[in-house]
Protein backbone atom coordinates (compact mmCIF):
# COMPACT_ATOMS: atom_id res chain seq x y z
CA UNK A 1 0.00 0.00 0.00
CA UNK A 2 1.03 3.65 -0.78
CA UNK A 3 1.24 4.59 2.68
CA UNK A 4 4.21 6.76 2.19
CA UNK A 5 5.19 10.24 0.42
CA UNK A 6 8.66 10.48 -1.13
CA UNK A 7 10.55 13.48 -2.36
CA UNK A 8 12.25 13.28 -5.98
CA UNK A 9 14.82 15.52 -7.66
CA UNK A 10 18.29 17.00 -8.16
CA UNK A 11 20.59 17.86 -5.63
CA UNK A 12 19.26 21.15 -4.23
CA UNK A 13 16.33 21.28 -4.94
CA UNK A 14 15.02 21.59 -1.03
CA UNK A 15 13.77 17.53 -0.71
CA UNK A 16 14.91 17.39 3.02
CA UNK A 17 14.01 21.03 4.23
CA UNK A 18 10.29 20.52 2.00
CA UNK A 19 10.01 17.15 3.65
CA UNK A 20 10.87 17.90 7.20
CA UNK A 21 8.09 20.36 6.73
CA UNK A 22 5.71 18.48 5.17
CA UNK A 23 6.36 15.53 7.89
CA UNK A 24 5.38 17.78 10.36
CA UNK A 25 2.48 19.73 9.06
CA UNK A 26 0.92 15.96 8.26
CA UNK A 27 1.78 14.62 11.67
CA UNK A 28 4.33 11.96 10.02
CA UNK A 29 7.58 10.43 10.46
CA UNK A 30 10.09 11.97 8.25
CA UNK A 31 12.99 9.75 6.91
CA UNK A 32 16.26 10.91 5.11
CA UNK A 33 17.64 8.56 2.96
CA UNK A 34 21.23 9.70 2.82
CA UNK A 35 21.34 9.99 6.44
CA UNK A 36 19.90 6.26 6.96
CA UNK A 37 22.90 5.21 4.68
CA UNK A 38 25.38 7.26 6.46
CA UNK A 39 24.31 4.86 9.73
CA UNK A 40 23.69 1.51 8.36
CA UNK A 41 27.51 2.53 6.30
CA UNK A 42 28.71 4.26 9.61
CA UNK A 43 30.43 6.59 7.11
CA UNK A 44 29.50 9.93 6.07
CA UNK A 45 28.31 10.14 2.36
CA UNK A 46 31.72 11.86 0.98
CA UNK A 47 33.24 8.55 2.57
CA UNK A 48 31.73 6.08 1.34
CA UNK A 49 32.00 7.43 -2.49
CA UNK A 50 36.13 7.46 -1.48
CA UNK A 51 35.65 4.09 -0.48
CA UNK A 52 33.72 2.61 -2.35
CA UNK A 53 32.93 4.49 -5.46
CA UNK A 54 29.68 5.75 -6.86
CA UNK A 55 28.76 1.95 -7.88
CA UNK A 56 29.69 1.27 -4.00
CA UNK A 57 27.53 4.07 -3.10
CA UNK A 58 24.03 3.22 -5.02
CA UNK A 59 24.58 -0.44 -4.15
CA UNK A 60 24.22 0.75 -0.13
CA UNK A 61 21.45 3.26 -1.80
CA UNK A 62 19.58 0.51 -3.03
CA UNK A 63 19.52 -1.81 0.14
CA UNK A 64 18.21 1.25 2.15
CA UNK A 65 15.35 1.69 -0.11
CA UNK A 66 14.50 -1.57 -0.12
CA UNK A 67 14.42 -1.77 3.40
CA UNK A 68 12.46 1.53 4.10
CA UNK A 69 10.00 0.94 1.13
CA UNK A 70 9.36 -2.51 3.45
CA UNK A 71 9.20 -1.18 6.63
CA UNK A 72 8.34 2.43 6.35
CA UNK A 73 4.75 3.44 7.02
CA UNK A 74 2.32 6.38 6.43
CA UNK A 75 6.31 8.47 6.59
CA UNK A 76 7.43 10.98 4.47
CA UNK A 77 11.00 10.44 2.82
CA UNK A 78 13.45 12.42 1.11
CA UNK A 79 15.46 10.77 -1.04
CA UNK A 80 19.09 11.66 -2.77
CA UNK A 81 18.88 12.88 -6.07
CA UNK A 82 20.51 9.58 -7.54
CA UNK A 83 17.83 7.22 -6.05
CA UNK A 84 15.34 6.50 -8.92
CA UNK A 85 18.61 6.10 -11.54
CA UNK A 86 18.00 2.31 -10.60
CA UNK A 87 14.50 1.03 -11.96
CA UNK A 88 14.20 -1.72 -9.20
CA UNK A 89 14.34 1.33 -7.13
CA UNK A 90 11.64 3.13 -9.05
CA UNK A 91 9.38 -0.08 -8.61
CA UNK A 92 10.11 -0.57 -4.92
CA UNK A 93 9.13 3.49 -4.08
CA UNK A 94 6.37 3.48 -5.95
CA UNK A 95 5.10 0.22 -4.34
CA UNK A 96 5.13 1.83 -1.28
CA UNK A 97 4.75 5.53 -1.54
CA UNK A 98 3.57 8.30 -3.58
CA UNK A 99 6.58 10.16 -5.29
CA UNK A 100 6.41 13.66 -5.69
CA UNK A 101 8.89 15.35 -8.11
CA UNK A 102 10.56 18.95 -6.74
CA UNK A 103 11.49 20.50 -10.15
CA UNK A 104 13.85 23.32 -9.78
CA UNK A 105 15.45 25.35 -12.73
CA UNK A 106 18.92 24.74 -13.66
CA UNK A 107 20.12 27.67 -12.65
CA UNK A 108 18.60 28.02 -8.83
CA UNK A 109 20.69 25.06 -8.90
CA UNK A 110 23.65 26.12 -10.19
CA UNK A 111 23.54 28.61 -7.77
CA UNK A 112 22.53 26.60 -4.11
CA UNK A 113 24.84 24.04 -5.24
CA UNK A 114 28.21 26.21 -5.55
CA UNK A 115 29.65 25.77 -2.19
CA UNK A 116 27.99 22.63 -1.15
CA UNK A 117 30.92 20.31 -0.31
CA UNK A 118 29.31 17.13 0.72
CA UNK A 119 28.13 15.99 -3.02
CA UNK A 120 30.89 14.33 -4.30
CA UNK A 121 29.05 14.13 -7.88
CA UNK A 122 30.13 17.91 -7.48
CA UNK A 123 33.26 17.82 -6.74
CA UNK A 124 34.74 18.94 -9.83
CA UNK A 125 36.19 22.37 -11.26
CA UNK A 126 33.43 22.72 -13.66
CA UNK A 127 31.13 21.84 -11.36
CA UNK A 128 28.00 24.44 -13.56
CA UNK A 129 28.57 22.40 -16.51
CA UNK A 130 28.70 18.83 -14.41
CA UNK A 131 24.85 20.66 -13.17
CA UNK A 132 23.39 21.15 -16.29
CA UNK A 133 24.50 18.10 -17.81
CA UNK A 134 23.25 15.84 -14.90
CA UNK A 135 20.29 17.69 -14.65
CA UNK A 136 19.80 17.19 -18.78
CA UNK A 137 20.04 13.53 -18.33
CA UNK A 138 17.88 13.12 -15.13
CA UNK A 139 14.91 14.96 -16.08
CA UNK A 140 13.30 12.52 -17.79
CA UNK A 141 13.93 9.89 -14.97
CA UNK A 142 12.45 11.98 -12.41
CA UNK A 143 9.70 13.10 -14.72
CA UNK A 144 8.93 9.87 -15.45
CA UNK A 145 9.11 8.23 -11.84
CA UNK A 146 6.66 11.30 -10.48
CA UNK A 147 3.21 10.82 -9.28
CA UNK A 148 3.01 14.84 -8.95
CA UNK A 149 5.28 17.23 -9.87
CA UNK A 150 5.64 20.48 -8.11
CA UNK A 151 7.79 23.72 -9.41
CA UNK A 152 10.54 24.58 -6.36
CA UNK A 153 13.25 27.59 -6.62
CA UNK A 154 12.23 30.68 -6.79
CA UNK A 155 8.95 30.84 -4.60
CA UNK A 156 8.82 30.18 -0.85
CA UNK A 157 8.66 26.46 0.45
CA UNK A 158 5.23 26.99 2.17
CA UNK A 159 3.69 27.67 -1.38
CA UNK A 160 5.62 23.83 -2.38
CA UNK A 161 4.16 22.68 0.40
CA UNK A 162 0.80 23.66 0.31
CA UNK A 163 0.56 22.73 -3.24
CA UNK A 164 2.09 18.80 -2.84
CA UNK A 165 -0.83 18.48 0.22
CA UNK A 166 -3.09 19.82 -2.64
CA UNK A 167 -1.92 17.52 -4.81
CA UNK A 168 -2.16 14.58 -2.85
C1 LIG B 1 23.39 12.23 -5.24
C2 LIG B 1 22.70 13.09 -4.41
C3 LIG B 1 22.99 13.23 -2.98
C4 LIG B 1 23.63 11.96 -2.43
C5 LIG B 1 24.81 11.55 -3.25
C6 LIG B 1 24.45 11.32 -4.73
C7 LIG B 1 23.04 12.18 -6.69
O1 LIG B 1 21.81 13.56 -2.25
O2 LIG B 1 22.69 10.92 -2.38
O3 LIG B 1 25.79 12.57 -3.15
O4 LIG B 1 23.47 11.25 -7.39
O5 LIG B 1 22.31 13.10 -7.15
P1 LIG B 1 21.08 15.03 -2.33
O6 LIG B 1 20.16 15.00 -3.51
O7 LIG B 1 20.34 15.11 -1.04
O8 LIG B 1 22.16 16.03 -2.45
Amino acid sequence: MKTNIALIGFMGSGKSTAGQRLARRLGREFIELDRLIEQRAGDTIPEIFKERGESGFRDLEEAVIEEVSRSAKNAVIALGGGAVLRPVNVERLKASATLVYMETEVEVLQDRLARSRKRPLLDRPDRDRIIEELHEARRSVYETAADITVRTGRRPFAAVINEIIEKL
